[in-house]
């Protein structure tokens, strides 16, 4: 819950980061990087604040779905806590020679019967099937993470935050799929300059060079800008990614 500030004492205010999502494994991605941003800093996931809000991904662009969450989710957690920042991100896959798409479609690609959702396999086959033939097979992975708030400033008043920032990484679909890692097309995208594919790499190698984790990266860079403009103690970013 929010904890009541009062600056008068000297103590630098508490921000509270929450993060959109109920995916567990992206708690997992962006946890350490954000935890070490600041010792005012507190991380919720959705499930920290017991809100599991049904939110229709409606918007035609990545950034939109982003500040769809980040708004939605901004109203529900505003009345818990003085600051705060939430996070909330959407990634598609862009194939230049579908003209963008799969892009915000990139988790129901594949045709499927109504109501239902189609499995990874099903949409990395209706891929590899739509640019059969193609000449040009690039392809990128982009992250828009939208960050929506409102922090303390230093004259004793607030200021809001409703911005975003991306990561992309830039690559070929292969023909075919290799390797047996990742999840959703990360059998068919080889990253420029890589050899192999996400499903080729570690989760190490893949989360170094990966369009969320430059995304996070940058929403990272951002909260610390954000803090400093409030007034409020970073830890050294050496140690960080
Ligand atoms: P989301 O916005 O993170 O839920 O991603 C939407 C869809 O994009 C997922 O269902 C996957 O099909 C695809 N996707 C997102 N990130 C990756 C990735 O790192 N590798 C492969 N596919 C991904």
């Amino acid at each position: 819950m929010g904890t009541p500030i009062d600056r008068a004492d000297g103590t630098p205010p508490l921000v509270a980061v929450v993060l959109a999502t109920g995916n567990r494994d992206k708690v997992r991605e962006f946890k350490p990087m954000l935890e070490g941003i600041s010792p005012q800093l507190r991380l919720y996931s959705l499930d920290d604040l017991a809100l599991s809000p049904e939110i229709e991904e409606t918007e035609p662009t990545l950034e939109g779905n982003a500040r769809l969450k980040a708004e939605a989710l901004y109203s529900l957690a505003e009345p818990m806590f003085e600051w705060l920042i939430v996070l909330a991100d959407d990634t598609g896959l862009e194939v230049n020679a579908l003209g963008g798409a799969p892009g915000v479609r990139s988790a129901r690609f594949a045709p499927a019967p109504d109501g239902s959702s189609p499995s990874y396999e099903d949409n990395v086959s209706h891929l590899l099937k739509s640019i059969d033939g193609a000449p040009v097979r690039t392809a990128r992975f982009r992250t828009v993470i939208a960050l929506k708030g409102r922090m303390p400033s230093r004259d004793g008043g607030c200021f809001m935050v409703d911005e975003t920032v991306e990561g992309r990484i830039d690559g070929t679909i292969t023909g075919e799929r290799f390797g047996s890692g990742g999840f959703g097309y990360d059998p068919v995208f080889r990253p420029d300059g890589a050899g192999k594919t996400f499903a080729e790499m570690s989760l190490e190698e893949k989360n170094a060079i990966s369009h969320r984790a430059l995304a996070v990266r940058s929403a990272t860079a951002r909260i610390r800008d954000l803090m400093a403009h409030a007034g409020i103690p970073s830890t050294e970013t050496g140690n960080h990614p």
